[in-house]
């Protein structure tokens, strides 16, 4: 069992396209999909889940789907809440909230809040997120304190990045799965990924159920992680 699951939830526009629907009603759906996965995983046992919602260029949508993605990120955050707290989930968000509507920011500082004592599973969601963003802000912040003496250049290490990033909080991910049939990682967690077991499938986001993920999770049971190794040194660890 993974115990760090990565999703790219694509696939929404086209889904609602193929019903002759409008693009937003397959976000619409896919917000159900969502909570469908997050109970999934913590009945599994698996204590991170990451999902993209909202990347940095996802910007450059038509502004009448961008206001109808971030009225949906807005309405499921206090719809969900409840859940989140009765099945014992802690909320993250990462990415640059600044940049959204003020309303917005306040709605995930109240459930990352109010569910930052929950400890069976942490749910983070990646908003206005970027894994270049992340990387470079983490290049600027050790840049930063290296002009302010705090710390030399042989400091930098792998580990020192890994603190200035976003996701210094989370491990990273074993299971990456993205639906909607594009096989790229279209700026998520680019340094977070680097030995991530990955899982493409043409299925649309909206139509991702158990029976899907469960497809998904027994590719990853079967998958033999080297690390660099060869396949007799890991079989001698086991
Ligand atoms: C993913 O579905 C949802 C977001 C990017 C917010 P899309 O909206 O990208 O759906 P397709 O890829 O156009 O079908
Ligand atoms: C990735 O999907 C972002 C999210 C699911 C939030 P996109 O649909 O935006 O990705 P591209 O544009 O096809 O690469
Ligand atoms: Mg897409």
């Amino acid at each position: 069992m993974p115990e760090h699951v990565a999703v790219i939830m694509d696939g929404n526009g086209r889904w609602a396209m193929q019903r002759g629907l409008p693009r937003t009603a397959g976000h619409k759906v896919g917000v159900d999909a969502a909570r469908e996965l997050v109970k999934s995983c913590r009945k599994r046992g698996i204590s991170y889940l990451t999902l993209f919602a909202f990347s940095s260029e996802n910007w450059r949508r038509p502004a009448e789907e961008v206001r109808v993605l971030l009225d949906l990120l807005g309405s499921s955050l206090e719809n969900e809440t409840r859940l989140l707290d009765e099945n014992d989930i802690r909320l993250m968000v990462i990415g640059d909230v600044p940049r959204f509507p003020k309303l917005l920011q306040r709605s995930i500082e109240k459930t990352c809040r109010r569910t930052r004592n929950n400890r069976s599973m942490t749910l983070t969601i990646a908003l206005n997120y970027g894994g270049q963003w992340d990387i470079l802000n983490a290049c600027r912040s050790i840049a930063e304190s290296i002009q302010d003496g705090e710390i030399a250049v042989s400091e930098v290490t792998r580990n020192l990045v890994e603190s200035r990033l976003c996701t210094r909080d989370l491990p990273d991910p074993d299971l990456f799965i993205r639906t909607g049939g594009e096989i790229r990682i279209s700026n998520f967690l680019l340094w977070q990924l680097a030995y991530t077991e990955l899982y493409f499938t043409d299925t649309y986001w909206p139509d991702f159920d158990i029976d899907c993920f469960e497809r998904a999770l027994k590719v990853f049971a079967d998958r033999q992680r080297r690390f660099g190794n060869v396949e007799q040194q890991i079989e001698e660890c086991a």
